[in-house]
C-alpha cells in the first residue's frame, strides 16, 4: 500500500498515521517529523528547514524532495509507505508522481482528513509531545495522568514551537494556499478519498481503514 494522507495542520494526520501504517504494515513517514529530528540533531537540514517552520511557512521544495526521495530509496518501503505531510504543493505533487513512476511503483490512494478551523486550532493548542519518545498527548482531548509528564516514560512533555497561535493562523494559511489545491489535483487523477476527521480518534481510525481498503478494492476490480 503506497498512500499518502493530506489535510490541515491538526488535522490529526501523525495521530491517524500511527494506526493506519500499522494496519497496512507500512512505515509512516512524516517530514515535519524528519525535519525536528534535524532541528534536535542540529545538522545543517535542521538550521535551515527552523527558520522556515517557526514562521509557519513551507520548507523549499527542492529541499523537501530530496530529502523524500532518499527517504523512499530505503529498502523498508519496498512493501510501501504512508506519507504524512509530504507532497504540501503542487511541485511537491507531480515530483513525487514522477519518482513513482520511474520505479513503477505509483501510489494507491490519497486520504484526505477534513476538520473545521476551529478545531484545529483548539488540537494545536493543547498538543504537548513527550521529548523522550515523541507520543503526542492533549491538554483536554487526550490529557497525561500527571501534567507536563509523559505517562508512558516519564519524559517531559513540550509545546511545539510552531503551535503557538499567531503560527497557527500562519499554517492555516499556508494550508490553505499551497497545500489544499493538492486535493483538486488528487480528484483528477482519481486516486482522492476523503473522510470527517472529527470526533473519537478510534472512530476516525475505523473510518480511514475502511476509506483506504474501498479504494483499494475498486482499483483491484477495475
Ligand atoms: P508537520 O509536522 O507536518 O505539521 P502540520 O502539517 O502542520 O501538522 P501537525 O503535525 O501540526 O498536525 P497533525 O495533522 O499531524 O495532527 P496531530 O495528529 O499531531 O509540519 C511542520 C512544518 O514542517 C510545516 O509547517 C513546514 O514548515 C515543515 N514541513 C513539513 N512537511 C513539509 C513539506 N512537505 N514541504 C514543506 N515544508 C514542510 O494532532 C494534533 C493534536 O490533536 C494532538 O495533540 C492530538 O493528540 C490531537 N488529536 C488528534 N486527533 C484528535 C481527535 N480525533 N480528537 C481530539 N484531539 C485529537
Ligand atoms: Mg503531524
Amino acid at each position: 500500500m503506497r498512500l499518502v494522507l493530506v489535510g490541515a495542520p491538526g488535522a490529526g494526520k501523525g495521530t491517524q498515521a500511527k494506526f493506519v501504517a500499522k494496519h497496512f504494515s507500512v512505515p509512516a513517514i512524516s517530514t515535519g517529523d524528519i525535519f525536528r529530528a534535524n532541528i534536535a540533531a542540529k545538522t545543517d537540514l535542521g538550521r535551515e528547514a527552523k527558520r522556515f517552520m517557526d514562521a509557519g511557512d513551507l520548507v523549499p521544495d527542492e529541499v523537501t524532495i530530496g530529502i523524500v526521495r532518499d527517504r523512499l530509496s530505503q529498502d523498508d518501503t519496498a512493501n510501501g509507505f504512508l506519507l504524512d505531510g509530504f507532497p504540501r504543493t503542487l511541485a511537491q505533487a507531480e515530483a513525487l508522481r514522477d519518482m513513482l513512476d520511474d520505479l513503477g511503483t505509483p501510489l494507491d490512494v490519497v486520504l484526505e482528513l477534513q476538520v473545521d478551523d476551529d478545531e484545529v486550532v483548539r488540537r494545536l493548542s493543547g498538543r504537548r509531545t513527550c521529548r523522550q519518545c515523541g507520543h503526542v498527548w492533549h491538554l483536554e482531548f487526550d490529557p497525561p495522568k500527571q501534567e507536563g509528564v509523559c505517562d508512558i516514560d516519564g519524559g517531559e512533555l513540550f509545546q511545539r514551537d510552531d503551535d503557538q497561535p499567531e503560527t497557527i493562523r500562519r499554517r492555516l494559511e499556508v494550508y490553505t494556499d499551497q497545500t489544499a489545491p493538492l486535493v483538486g489535483f488528487y480528484e483528477t487523477a482519481g486516486l482522492l478519498r476523503s473522510i470527517t476527521a472529527q470526533g473519537p480518534v478510534d472512530e476516525i481510525t475505523e473510518r480511514a481503514i475502511a476509506a483506504l481498503e474501498a479504494a483499494v478494492d475498486a482499483r483491484a476490480d477495475a
